[in-house]
């Protein structure tokens, strides 16, 4: 690009210019594609006329073949597609399907197309400009036309978005009204500790998986015992911290049922990315009956296989860290697993939960999550495994 420069203008143009700090951007136009050129030059004062010279200069050259306007509409047109394709999903912050990511989507929206507009002004000005006979102007003009565009309009587009942007905050960061649905989550590396009140009731403790009632306001208390995770459903809310020593609050109102994704938005270690979760919205008679479920203790299976898997997870240890209630496994460390055969993952997102990915889990730990707390059990015989596999599989 740089040689190409150098020959599309004559030598004393550029004189001392530092060709090495030269900028050069595509742009299309009707019959070709324009270079636009922003360098730093030593000679200053030269520089506009530079950038004109270039860009009429390499009007004419052949470029690569998706630049050309006939394969360029495509080009752009597939891209955004592609782009697009993002925008859908259980984890989108573009399908809300909750009152805060709605109001949330709707500063992205009004952002988007105040900078598509801004972007095309901008475009166009500079295509004019390159286009004009590079000839004397009007001085006074030019000043008006830099200080207007540069300092006046930018100050008011960004007043105005940024009043826009704040606006509805108070109303995303207020907390659910007295007597709402109280879920506390706990940030653990990685995966998440979830804790639900039920008043005149034991709490109901579970890991990695969120249920809640369609169109009713939840608050969520947000902690963790050692490092900043990030909680983010972006299909119903905005994300916020999770920070050792504080308890943060997040209050949202799903508006229709589904299944959706959140994960935790802030670096806080190697397996950060493999600390993911689902809410799972239901109307409110499932939403009941699976609470009431959730406070049930295990009811022991007469079946061989489950009841070989329960008696090894008893006696390598598993108790030591893990809740199974209705059992005498009473750890806390790591995931409550009393009703894990229900819910959609295994290792916060990991894995799908079936007997297959448990084994694989329990066995190889640390290859499935790097860092994990949870030591491998790989040394166990497959058949033992495959027991233990089963028995927390069936603990529906
Ligand atoms: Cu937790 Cu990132």
């Amino acid at each position: 690009m740089e040689r190409l420069l150098l020959d599309g203008l004559p030598e004393k143009e550029w004189g001392n210019s530092s060709i090495n700090r030269t900028l050069v951007v595509p742009i299309s136009n009707r019959h070709s594609i324009m270079f636009l050129t922003f360098g730093t030059s030593r000679s200053r004062g030269r520089h506009l006329n530079q950038q004109m010279y270039a860009s009429r200069d390499l009007l004419s050259i052949r470029f690569s073949r998706w630049c050309r306007p006939q394969y360029f509409g495509q080009f752009v047109f597939s891209i955004s597609m592609l782009i697009l394709a993002g925008c859908g999903g259980p984890q989108s912050a573009l399908e809300p399907a909750g009152h805060a990511a709605q109001d949330i989507a709707e500063i992205f929206w009004w952002m988007t197309a105040g900078g598509v507009v801004i972007w095309i002004a901008v475009i166009a000005l500079t295509i004019y400009a390159v286009r004009i006979p590079p000839e004397a102007h009007n001085q006074r003009r030019t000043s008006y036309l830099i200080i207007g565009g540069g300092a006046i309009v930018p100050t008011i587009v960004l007043t105005v978005l940024l009043v826009y942007g704040l606006a509805p905050l108070p109303h995303l960061l207020a907390p659910a009204p007295e007597g709402s649905l109280r879920i506390f989550v706990s940030g653990e590396q990685w995966w998440w500790r979830i804790r639900y009140e039920v008043p005149g009731k034991e709490p109901v403790v579970l890991a990695n998986e969120i249920r809640l009632p369609v169109g009713e306001p939840v608050e969520f208390r947000l902690d963790s015992p050692d490092v900043i995770h990030s909680f983010w459903v972006p299909s119903l809310a905005g994300k916020i911290d999770m920070i050792p020593g504080r308890t943060t609050r997040l209050a949202l109102t799903p508006t229709r049922t589904g299944v959706f994704r959140g994960a935790c938005a802030e670096y806080c270690g190697t397996s950060h990315a493999l600390m993911s979760f689902y809410v799972i919205v239901h109307t409110r008679e499932d939403f009941s009956r699976w609470l009431a479920h959730q406070q049930t203790p295990v009811i022991p299976s007469d079946a061989a296989v489950p009841a070989r898997g329960r008696e090894l997870f008893l006696a390598s240890g598993c108790g030591a860290c893990h809740t199974v209630r209705g059992t005498p496994a009473n750890g806390v460390i790591g995931p409550d697993l009393t009703h894990v055969g229900s819910r959609l993952s295994i290792g916060a997102g990991s894995l799908p939960n079936n007997a297959e990915a448990l084994l694989r889990w329990i066995a190889r730990t640390e290859h499935v999550k790097p860092e994990v707390l949870m030591p491998a059990f790989g040394m166990l015989p497959h058949e033992d495994l495959q027991a233990l596999a089963i028995y927390l599989e069936g603990l529906k």
